[in-house]
């Protein structure tokens, strides 16, 4: 059975669909949610031998043009330069208002072709096949498009919520193992602010979804997507409640940063949560033992935490206060009540004490 759950963005409702062999089903779904003249995929050189040939082939069968455009995996590729040369290969093609793109991939894939879509003729529409945990529960959500720059990540982009998003958890059978882990940080994330049973489950069945159980993984995929598709429905522009989607990250970009991105994401946002929990128990705003908690949750996933202890907590308090000129004042902080509940200030975070930031560090790292 397929789970539809619809998410709203710019006044338009889109579904997000997920079911185990959905993709299989992809040339339906494209007449009923996208119809096009033409459709170009967009996957890396890693996903696309594994996912995006295969879905080619089943949308020729059924009739329809399309063609695939590929780009070197991994973060590096997250460009404008990889923006401008697949718009040129989209021109040089013959693509025009009426084609479609289709990112198949994970966050990197589906941020870059978001952002062509975007921008190709001025706009044109988008379907989101999300191929990692991580692109399943977070990336495809919410209509977030963009590319890295020199000065940060992310900087350049806009919002161009898709058509439709396909997730079919078959293909996380073939996501690398630190991949699966690190992007189940991001679904404990979504338990931890919002749904103490969710996390509850997740902590049961970590077994299962590290090994990309198909039945484990649909169920927690589709209970991320409508906890983060109800966040994003509710604040699409980031206007405030968004913000809570942020627990973990003010500490874990500062960890990512100051590791030299030696600790990948999900490490550095899974001891960010930890951190920031810690934060919220001393100024007594976070049930006590709650830090604790979700250290042991956290530990199931067996991310790599080894060089967190490397980490220099200056270099730590130095990202922080370079990340505060830009929100003009200090760094803010999400921070939870207790597992599965977050403290609704106004704005729905806080500034916290440098000082006491620092002692969380020092003891933490
Ligand atoms: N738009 C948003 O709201 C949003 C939210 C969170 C993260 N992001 C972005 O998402 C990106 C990270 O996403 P990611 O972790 O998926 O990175 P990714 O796209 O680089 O994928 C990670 C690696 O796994 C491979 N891969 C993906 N699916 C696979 C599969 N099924 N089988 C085999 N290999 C597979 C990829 O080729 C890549 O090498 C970051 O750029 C981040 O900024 C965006
Ligand atoms: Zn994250």
């Amino acid at each position: 059975m397929t789970i539809k759950i619809d998410i709203s963005a710019s006044g338009q409702i889109y579904p997000a669909l997920i079911g185990v062999g959905l993709l299989k089903q992809l040339p339906v779904i494209l007449d009923e949610y996208a119809p096009a003249y033409r459709y170009a995929v967009i996957s890396d050189d890693q996903v696309g031998p594994l996912y995006a040939t295969a879905v080619l082939e089943r949308c020729r069968s059924a009739g329809k043009k399309v063609d695939l455009h590929s780009f070197p995996a991994g973060e590096v590729s997250k460009t404008r330069k990889s923006w401008s040369k697949l718009t040129d290969d989209l021109l040089d093609a013959g693509h025009g208002r009426d084609s479609c793109i289709i990112a198949v991939g994970g966050g990197v894939t589906g941020d870059l072709a978001a952002f062509v879509a975007a921008t190709f003729l001025r706009g044109v529409p988008l379907i989101q096949v999300p191929t990692s945990y991580l692109a399943m529960i977070d990336a495809a959500i919410g209509g977030k498009a963009g590319v890295d720059t020199r000065a940060g990540k992310n900087l350049v982009g806009a919002f161009h919520p898709p058509k439709c998003v396909i997730a079919d958890p078959d293909v996380l059978s073939t996501l690398p193992s630190d991949e699966r882990s690190g992007g189940l940080v991001e679904a404990f994330k979504h338990g931890a602010i919002l749904d103490a049973a969710y996390y509850d489950d997740l902590r049961a069945d970590t077994e299962l979804l590290l090994d990309a159980d198909p039945v484990a993984a649909k169920a927690a995929v589709a209970a991320s997507i409508r906890l983060k598709g109800q966040v994003v429905t509710q604040d699409e522009l980031e206007g405030g409640y968004r913000q809570i989607l942020n627990f973990g990250h003010t500490l874990g970009h500062a960890l990512e940063a100051a590791s030299g991105y030696s600790l990948s994401h999900g490490a550095a946002v899974a001891a960010g949560m930890v951190m920031e929990a810690e934060l919220g128990e001393h100024l007594r705003v976070t049930e006590s033992g709650t830090s604790k908690t979700l250290s042991s949750g956290l530990a199931g996933l067996g991310l790599r935490l080894e060089s967190l202890s490397q980490v220099d907590p200056e270099a730590v308090m130095s990202f922080l206060s370079s990340d505060k000129k830009r929100r003009s004042g200090r760094s803010r902080y999400v921070l939870l009540r207790r597992i599965g509940e977050v403290e609704n200030t106004e704005g729905w975070s806080r500034e916290v004490p440098d000082l006491l930031v620092q002692e969380v560090i020092e003891d933490l790292s």
